[in-house]
């Protein structure tokens, strides 16, 4: 597996060994007085599996190039700052793994776990799942009897997305056109962030339940109203925040970023 972060990689046989997770202690490096254990491959595949749990904080999956120490990335998540669920620390690595460079910020994240926690029981929806960091936030606020579905046109991103949640069943990524989504609608949740949201506005609210939250992200905030960008009249973001079906609103995600959240009115 190739390393999401800079610096030298780690021999996969190196990866198994005590000193890179106190608890992969079944194989050891050999000495003069201790024999090379034999690794049988299922051995291998144990303790392969035991190492990432050690260093993705108890899940299965995750990101296996270096150390949990050395790796700027997945200290940053468990050590330092605020905490980045592990889910979507192995989101990011598959991002940067494929070199897809638009994911959500993790700012944008933390309302879309906002929106997801306050819809317990909710249908969630994304369009556009990229690799699945946005989805992993999201997942991050599920409720156990919610469901989130979240669709990718790219086949391939689609693929390694859908294996970050092949171990919950709530969660289904759809390869193909964002309108396969139509199907599961109305929508507590919906984070429009692939198709839907240039092309096809007003269907975008009409997949919204009643109280539905919609949260479209990666604006520029504007001083003007209405907002304007690269000097002419934002005229999408005024269709939505001005939507007669919607209570909406713009809000910074971080001084040169916003989203516009809306919700459905009754
Ligand atoms: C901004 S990225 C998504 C990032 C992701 N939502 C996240 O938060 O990490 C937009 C994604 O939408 C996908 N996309 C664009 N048009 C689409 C369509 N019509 N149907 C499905 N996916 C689409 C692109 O392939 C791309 O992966």
């Amino acid at each position: 597996m190739r390393c999401c972060c800079p610096g030298p990689r780690i021999p996969a046989v190196k990866r198994l060994t005590a000193s890179h997770s106190p608890r992969a202690l079944t194989i050891r490096p050999s000495t003069a007085t201790t024999p090379r254990t034999t690794v049988r491959p299922s051995d291998r595949q144990r303790s392969d599996r035991r190492v990432r749990r050690a260093q993705t904080g108890g899940v299965p999956y995750g990101c296996l190039c270096r150390p949990i120490a050395s790796c700027p990335r997945r200290r940053g998540a468990v050590m330092t700052g605020r905490a980045v669920p592990p889910r979507v620390v192995a989101a990011q690595c598959a991002a940067s793994e494929a070199g897809f460079t638009k994911s959500c910020t993790p700012e944008v994240g933390r309302l879309l776990r906002l929106a997801a926690a306050a819809k317990p029981h909710g249908i969630i929806a994304e369009s556009g799942t990229g690799s699945g960091v946005g989805t992993a936030w999201l997942h991050s606020g599920l409720g156990s009897r919610a469901r989130l579905t979240t669709a990718e046109h790219d086949v391939v991103l689609a693929r390694r997305a859908a294996g970050l949640f092949a171990d919950d069943d709530r969660v289904h990524v759809l390869a193909g056109d964002w309108r396969l989504l139509e199907q599961h609608a109305p929508f507590d949740v919906f984070f429009c962030d692939g198709g839907g949201k240039r092309d096809d506005p007003e269907r975008v609210v009409d997949l919204l339940a009643p109280g539905g939250l919609l949260i479209l992200d990666d604006f520029t905030p504007s001083p003007h109203w209405p907002p304007r960008f690269d000097g002419e009249v934002d005229e999408l973001r005024t269709f939505y925040l001005t939507h007669p079906s919607l209570d909406a609103t713009e809000i910074l995600t971080t001084p040169v970023s916003s989203a516009v959240v809306g919700a459905r009115r009754l």
